[in-house]
């Protein structure tokens, strides 16, 4: 069966889950040491929002668990990636940190959770989006586990049409993606598109984050009260960009 949204089509053949476990297998050993403080706003962003919530907290592709001490300590977070090798360091790091806050750690695919509906106030994935097989289908689970009223935090890169990584960008493409583990260009329509295609669904927030305004933080609302269309297309295009 053929998905006839855009940004299913421009990715469908990018990663598969079998590239993304290679490629995690091969990052575990050195994550920490590469991405500990070159992702470090993104996580202290969500977790900050997410410590705000009133009830559990899905953390979505956990990795080694660099985020899980930024949580409050009276929160309760649920956490769980693909990757065996990323997942055995996030449960070391929360023996050895001794972190209460976190409930539970599994192996889960972000595109297939075994969570009832509606049973998290808050979904965050940091750097998830760029590497999940099918960002789609990923934020449909994400949509359906998070409960009326509460929120999705997403932090990913989001490619500019136009900026000075653009030619970088296009040219490394593709060719790279399943070798690094996530996918170089990743434009906001894949995001837009989602939420516009969505009635339950509401962007609330869209910012630009550091370094070099390479990522963004995304927080998108499950409405209370069922869509029914009548709230204005979120277009986040057209949402002002802001740096912080
Ligand atoms: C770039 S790392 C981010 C890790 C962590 N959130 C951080 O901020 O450092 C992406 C993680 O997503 C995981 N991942 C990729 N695809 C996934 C999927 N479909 N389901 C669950 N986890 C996935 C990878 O195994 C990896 O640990």
């Amino acid at each position: 069966m053929t998905d006839a949204r855009p940004g299913f089509r421009f990715f469908a053949h990018a990663l598969d889950r079998a590239a993304i476990e290679a490629a995690y297998a091969r990052w575990a050993p050195v994550y920490d040491l590469i991405f500990s403080n070159l992702l470090g706003p993104g996580r202290i962003a969500v977790a900050a929002i997410a410590s705000r919530a009133d009830g559990r907290i899905l953390d979505v592709g956990v990795g080694t668990g660099l985020e899980l001490p930024m949580f409050r300590k009276s929160a309760r977070v649920v956490a769980v990636d693909l990757s065996e090798p990323m997942l055995k360091r996030a449960a070391g790091r929360v023996a050895r940190q001794g972190l209460a806050q976190v409930a539970g750690l599994a192996r889960m695919d972000a595109s297939r959770l075994a969570f009832p509906d509606s049973s998290f106030a808050c979904v965050v994935a940091p750097y998830l989006l760029t590497v999940a097989p099918s960002p789609e289908d990923t934020l449909d689970e994400f949509a359906r586990v998070v409960r009326p009223g509460g929120e999705i935090v997403l932090v990913n890169h989001v490619s500019s049409p136009d900026g000075p990584f653009f030619a970088l960008e296009s040219f490394i493409g593709e060719r790279v993606a399943s070798l690094l583990g996530w996918r170089v260009q990743f434009p906001w329509s894949i995001i837009g598109d989602w939420i516009d295609s969505r009635p339950d669904m509401r962007l609330i927030d869209r910012r630009v984050l550091p370094p070099l305004g390479l990522f963004t933080l995304t927080r998108v609302e499950r409405l209370a009260t069922s869509g029914d269309g009548a709230h204005p297309p979120t277009l986040g295009d057209r949402m002002p960009l802001e740096r912080v």
